[in-house]
């Protein structure tokens, strides 16, 4: 799958999830090794240490990031579990000290998130965008990217170009509303 992959000339996002630390380093050493381009480590799946009864575990989140950047060169994402305000500062802290490129936000969290995070941490809007205007909301809101998984499992691969059109269409009705 990862030639197929390649020879679409995108680049390769490994996503990761395990039910110990060194599940998570096995599986993120195993897409560095694969060379993508980026590993995401997803913190944030309710049967994950890291997400204990719906909220966010930072002491189990720093023991998987110390563990994973000791072994791999990888840049990597990190999707968090909810966090409640209060523990926002330390959330950001934790990414930073652990050099994470990417921050994967839920997307109702990213007005939050963005002044918190400011300069150098590059951050995806995860959760409920289905077209080309929840696109250009979350990206005016400074997401850099978006994922998408619901709108994907029910259209396929086909969402991508639809959503990519739709955003070329927002973007022109701004500009002409400019
Ligand atoms: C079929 C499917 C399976 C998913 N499985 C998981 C999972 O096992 N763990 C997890 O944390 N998120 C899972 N997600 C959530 C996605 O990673 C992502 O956060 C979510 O789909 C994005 O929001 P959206 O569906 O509104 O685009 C799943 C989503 C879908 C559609």
């Amino acid at each position: 799958m990862l030639a197929e992959l390649r020879a679409t000339g995108k680049p390769i996002v490994g996503s990761v999830a395990g039910f110990t630390t060194a599940e998570y380093v096995a599986l993120a050493q195993a897409y560095a090794q694969a060379e993508v381009q980026m590993v995401e480590l997803n913190l944030s799946n309710p049967m994950l240490p890291c997400n204990r009864h719906g909220s966010c575990d930072l002491a189990a989140v720093d023991e998987v990031l110390t563990a994973v950047r000791a072994i791999v060169r990888t840049p990597l994402a990190v999707k968090l579990p909810a966090l409640s305000e209060g523990a926002v500062e330390d959330a950001v802290e934790s990414l930073r000290r652990h050099r994470i490129e990417v921050f994967v936000c839920n997307t109702p969290q990213l007005s939050t998130f963005v002044p918190a995070i400011g300069a150098g941490l590059d951050i995806i809007a995860v959760g409920g965008v289905s077209n080309g205007k929840d696109t250009q909301e979350a990206l005016g809101r400074g997401a850099k990217a978006v994922q998408i998984g619901s709108a994907l499992m029910k259209e396929g691969p086909g969402v991508f170009a639809r959503i990519e059109q739709e955003l070329r269409a927002e973007r022109t009705t701004h500009a002409t509303d400019a």
